[in-house]
């Protein structure tokens, strides 16, 4: 396979909040390695921008710090890693003052790519966008990168949105959700639109049912006054879960493009039902041996957010009516493994006797780790002993496939700024389309508040509370076990 690098053209890449978690692990990171793989011309510049004083010295220091952290074991060229932070700029600007704005005003070029990475808390992305307005920092077609959570509920998304769209045009706002930069989520449109094979197949006559499982073995520790506000429906559920679901559910578009791409996913999340109380599961892990349990994680004794979240969803609409989707999300789990699981139906007559309905075509396509897809299909079972029936994956995982190169598929964050440079849109979230996703959150949401719903406490490195099984063994169906591929 030959990997195509194509240079984005020069641009000024202002990161807000340029000294932050988000900057040091993921975006000065990412940079670094689309430098390395040559996809950032030579006049290419990333100017870090915060509250603390700096010199350029002190913050190259920071990210080659941050390098050093966040990308163990990788091997870092001394040289390559010279050259990147010579690109690099520092300037102290207070979002709510005066300081550092006419510095950055006199930084900031005006013949190349502008974009402002908003890598801050949202109630600061107001201030940021009149500020930029106000000093005449940003050119008509600059670019604005927001990060979630983008808001709470329908309310405060809408005033965000506002806010953003009083300086900024819908086309110069990249609302981000990382996991559509993740490969196999791309993937998951090539194999839907690039095959004739899945589309005939892909409705409620063949498709018995559909699980999206986001599982993680990590807790909440550290970021529990954030998290203990949002829980799984509001961190996991309302912006990436409603994304793969999107994604696994649209119609075609008529084109690869932002719009129509977005167009179709928007149509899914208004045709989704509001979900009664009955098919929700919430949770909440409890402690283990020394390892604490979430409510001293988040530090609130008395909490009742979930960490986990099991849901059946119904999208009313001509392709779905009937087969429900399954969503499910936890923390400290029993391994990280995320896969969305396409599961057929019966084949209608079964000429094999006694194996009668015990084989089933299921489609997985695993987002992390060991990304890949498997299509199981049944086939005899080889040797004598008559015609015994087993399932085996046709598997395909892209490592294997594809050769080494596909092991360095570029990290979520890297190819989405890449594609906030080029201008293109198609991976990002339109403002429509994340008000859609609360208001359809927001009842749910409301229901277990004022029923003074609490969640069932589940043991660490188990699949979740109980509950959770019950959900699909009611309706004798079963989720795919939750492994590490
Ligand atoms: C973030 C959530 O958006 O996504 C975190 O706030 C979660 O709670 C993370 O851990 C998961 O991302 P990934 O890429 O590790 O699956």
């Amino acid at each position: 396979m030959v990997s195509r690098i194509i240079p984005v053209e020069p641009f000024d890449l202002v990161i807000f909040g340029g000294t932050g978690d988000l900057a040091r692990r993921k975006i000065l990171p990412g940079l670094f390695r689309r430098f390395v793989a040559g996809q950032m011309p030579p006049e290419a510049r990333v100017i870090g921008a915060a509250r603390s004083a700096h010199d350029d010295a002190e913050y190259r220091q920071i990210v080659r710090d941050a390098i050093a952290e966040f990308m163990p074991g990788a091997e870092v060229d001394a040289g390559r890693l010279d050259a990147f932070l010579e690109r690099l700029r520092y300037i102290a600007v207070d979002a709510r003052g005066a300081e550092g704005w006419a510095d950055l005003a006199g930084t900031i070029r005006d013949d190349v790519v502008q974009a402002f990475y908003f890598s801050v808390a949202p109630s600061l992305f107001g201030d940021l966008a009149e500020k930029l307005h106000k000093h005449e920092i940003a050119s008509p077609d600059a670019r604005i990168v927001v990060e979630k959570p983008f808001g709470r509920d329908l309310d405060s998304a809408r005033a965000l949105n506002d806010t953003l769209a009083q300086h900024f045009d819908e086309t110069q706002i990249y609302r981000i959700d990382h996991y559509l930069g993740k490969e196999t989520v791309q993937n998951l449109m090539a194999v839907r639109f690039g095959n004739v094979l899945f589309e005939p197949l892909w409705n409620s006559q063949y498709v018995d049912h559909i699980q999206i499982t986001v599982a993680e073995t990590v807790g909440v520790a550290g970021r529990g006054a954030y998290y203990d506000r949002a829980g799984a429906m509001r961190d996991m559920v309302q912006n990436h879960l409603m994304q793969l679901l999107c994604l696994t559910a649209m119609e075609p578009p008529s084109r690869f493009n932002p719009d129509a791409v977005r167009d179709e996913k928007l149509k899914v999340i208004r045709a989704l039902d509001p979900v009664p109380p009955a098919d929700i599961v919430r949770g909440q892990y409890a402690a283990e041996g020394n390892q604490p349990s979430y409510r001293t994680d988040a530090e609130n004794p008395d909490s009742t957010t979930e960490s986990f979240i099991a849901m059946k969803l119904h999208v009313s609409n001509w392709r779905w009516a009937g087969t429900p989707f399954y969503l499910r999300t936890g923390k400290r789990l029993r391994a990280r493994a995320s896969e969305i699981a396409v599961v057929f139906k019966d084949a209608p007559h079964s000429i094999f006797g006694e194996d009668k309905n015990r084989h089933r075509n299921i489609l997985t396509i695993r987002l992390q780790p060991n990304e890949g897809m498997d299509l199981f299909v049944t086939i005899k079972e080889p040797g004598p002993g008559g015609m015994r029936l087993v399932d085996v994956p046709l598997d395909m995982t892209f490592a294997e496939a594809l050769g080494p190169e596909a092991q360095e598929v570029p990290d979520a964050y890297e190819r989405l700024v890449m594609d906030v440079i080029r201008g293109n849109q198609t991976l990002f979230m339109r403002g429509d389309e994340v008000q859609a996703a609360w208001a359809w959150t927001d009842p749910l949401v409301e229901a277990w508040e004022e029923a003074g719903d609490r969640p069932h406490p589940y043991e660490p490195g188990t699949t979740g509370p109980e509950e959770a099984q019950m959900l699909m063994h009611r309706e004798g169906r079963r989720w795919r076990e939750i492994r590490a591929a």
